[in-house]
């Protein structure tokens, strides 16, 4: 009670006392201790040193000295706050969050020296977002059979000013609905939903860490690339696939294999086959894993084999005969090689093709046909002596001579083709009612074969004849007058004639040389004795033509 009383006392002297003693100068000060907010600007009032002394009459100096000097300045008594533009008050820039300064008083005459202890706390603001860590927000790989709760990343952000962090799905993001967060302090991204690496081979996952207490609740966003990785979900398929639309999915059918042998040759080379090669491969395309092929069924005990590594098959003895076997039928399988319960399962067939030695042939290379005017929207033509026109090729491979596979049309060179048709059998067919007595129609008839792709023609003459005329019986002394007449007509012009007979001269060579040729034929097969005949009588009727031209 006593001691408050001579305190009480002793301040109001000095209050009452305006003039210090030499010496008291610098007391009266104190140490200061304060709190200001980081990012203050420059000259914030920090503190004022009540020291007796005046500095305005420079009775005494205040310094300010120490480690953080750099951020104090003295105006008169008043500390304030030393801010440069490029260096603000950033309390995660300093080591500790305290100022440290010393304010040294001098006085001027007697050189005393009172320091006074400084210290400033600085406050922490909300000035900085969260940053994620780098090395979380690497892109990623993630295997398409990744359960769904597996945890695919743990993402960590800090926050320089210490807040407390929490992370989400930014959910407007275009995969969201892939990932999930269960525990938002934790960082840790889940799957939510199955990878396919045949729908979706890459994933945006973006995700918030967000200051959890603060006013500001600052957020980052993490933008990472996640890469699905193809898994073996897929079985093997033989290529090309014939794709077939399924509910939305397009499934790959496996295309069968034609291939085609002939009788009794033996190759030693893959046999070739259509639409391609025997080949399949990995569905799951991102891993290829390698397949091996194998025959399952119809390799009729070995006589087929198949390289289980390239997928070649190869026939190891030839057939005797298109006619038992005309076709195999293989069940052939590709698996994988690291794991054969994926596997897919194809045909592949064979046919066994007759041999092709000889090229088919026409009996000869010209015919005359005949057809009488007549109302019959369809009608036979014929030939001399009224026999029906018979085109049929003849091919030596068979036995009979009749190659089925050939069929016969008629060339779009052949004028008329929409009168005339020709029948798979080789029979000729007029649309009888259009044509006119007279007329002449010149077609060029190809027989093919089907299965060789042999090719053999054949021209015929047909002639319309009028309703009351017979067909001839064979070439009479009433065709050449026909002819002879005809040729008449136009004989009176020399230079006509002259033409003619270059005609007649190639003409003739033509038919010899066919007449020789027809004679070596003659000794490879029976012909039918007819065309002999007439092949002579063509022949005797060129000669004849070409005496009447010369006797012109
Ligand atoms: C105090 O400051 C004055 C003027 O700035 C200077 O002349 C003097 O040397 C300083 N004294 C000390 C002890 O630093
Ligand atoms: C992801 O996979 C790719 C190729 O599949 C590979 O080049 C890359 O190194 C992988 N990245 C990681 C992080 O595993
Ligand atoms: C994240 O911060 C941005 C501004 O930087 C703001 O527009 C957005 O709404 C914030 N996101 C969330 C989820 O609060
Ligand atoms: C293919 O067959 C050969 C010989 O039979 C065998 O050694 C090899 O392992 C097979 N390869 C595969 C991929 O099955
Ligand atoms: C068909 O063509 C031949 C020769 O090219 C010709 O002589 C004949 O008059 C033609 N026939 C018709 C009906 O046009
Ligand atoms: C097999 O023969 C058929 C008919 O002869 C033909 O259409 C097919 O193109 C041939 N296939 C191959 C692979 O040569």
């Amino acid at each position: 009670m006593l001691n408050l009383l001579i305190l009480v006392v002793g301040l109001l002297l000095t209050r009452l006392k305006p003039v210090f003693m030499e010496g008291d100068l610098c007391s009266g000060g104190h140490d200061v201790s304060v709190d200001i907010r980081e990012n203050s600007p420059d000259g914030t009032f920090i503190a004022k040193i009540p020291v007796n002394g005046n500095t305005l009459t420079a009775e005494i100096y205040l310094n300010v000295t120490g480690p953080d000097l750099e951020w104090f300045r003295m105006e008169g008594k008043v500390i304030k706050l030393n801010v440069l533009p490029n260096r603000p008050l950033d309390r995660e820039l300093l080591t500790i969050p305290f100022l440290f300064a010393m304010i040294s008083c001098t006085d001027v005459v007697s050189t005393d020296q009172i320091d006074y202890r400084l210290m400033v706390q600085v406050l922490n603001e909300n000035d900085n977002s969260p940053i994620f860590l780098e090395e979380s927000v690497q892109p990623l790989n993630v295997s398409e059979m990744t359960p769904i709760g597996e945890v695919l990343i743990r993402l960590q952000a800090h926050d320089k000013d210490g807040d407390g962090l929490i992370y989400m799905i930014n959910k407007a993001s275009n995969d969201a609905e892939f990932f999930r967060i269960d525990l938002p302090s934790s960082g840790k991204v889940l799957l939510s939903q199955l990878l396919d690496y045949e729908v979706k081979k890459q994933l945006d996952l973006q995700v918030y860490a967000m200051e959890m207490n603060t006013e500001e609740r600052y957020n980052t966003t993490a933008k990472i690339t996640i890469s699905v990785l193809d898994g073996d979900d897929q079985y093997p398929r033989f290529l090309p696939c014939n794709f077939l639309l399924h509910r939305k999915t397009r499934i790959c059918v496996n295309p069968v294999y034609r291939g085609n042998v002939t009788e009794a040759k033996l190759l030693y080379h893959a046999l070739q086959l259509s639409p391609g090669p025997l080949l399949a491969e990995d569905g799951d395309k991102g891993l290829q894993t390698p397949v091996a092929y194998s025959i399952l069924a119809g390799d009729d005990n070995g006589r087929f084999e198949v390289n289980n590594v390239t997928g070649a098959i190869m026939m190891r003895w030839p057939v005797r005969s298109f006619v038992k076997t005309p076709m195999f039928t293989l069940t052939v399988m590709a698996s994988q090689v690291d794991d054969s319960t994926k596997y897919t399962v194809t045909t592949v067939l064979i046919r066994i093709l007759a041999p092709n030695r000889y090229r088919p042939r026409f009996k000869t290379i010209e015919n005359e046909g005949f057809i009488q005017e007549q109302p019959n929207p369809l009608a036979l033509v014929v030939t001399y002596s009224n026999k029906p026109l018979m085109l049929e090729a003849i091919d030596q491979d068979f036995k009979n001579g009749r190659n089925p596979n050939i069929g016969y049309s008629l060339t779009h060179q052949s004028n008329h083709t929409q009168l005339f048709q020709v029948t798979q059998e080789g029979l000729l067919l007029a649309r009888a009612d259009r044509l006119h007595a007279y007329e002449k129609y010149i077609l060029q008839i190809v027989g093919t074969d089907k299965e060789s792709g042999d090719m053999v023609s054949m021209r015929v003459k047909v002639e319309v004849l009028h309703s009351s005329q017979p067909v001839p019986s064979g070439i009479t002394k009433e065709n050449r007058k026909f002819s002879v007449k005809e040729v008449g007509l136009v004989g009176g012009v020399a230079v006509i004639s002259l033409l003619f007979l270059i005609f007649a001269i190639v003409l003739l060579i033509h038919f010899g040389r066919e007449w020789n040729r027809h004679r070596r034929h003659r000794d490879i097969v029976a012909i039918e004795q007819n065309s002999n005949v007439h092949l002579r009588s063509l022949k005797r009727f060129q000669m004849d033509q070409q005496i009447s031209f010369i006797l012109q």
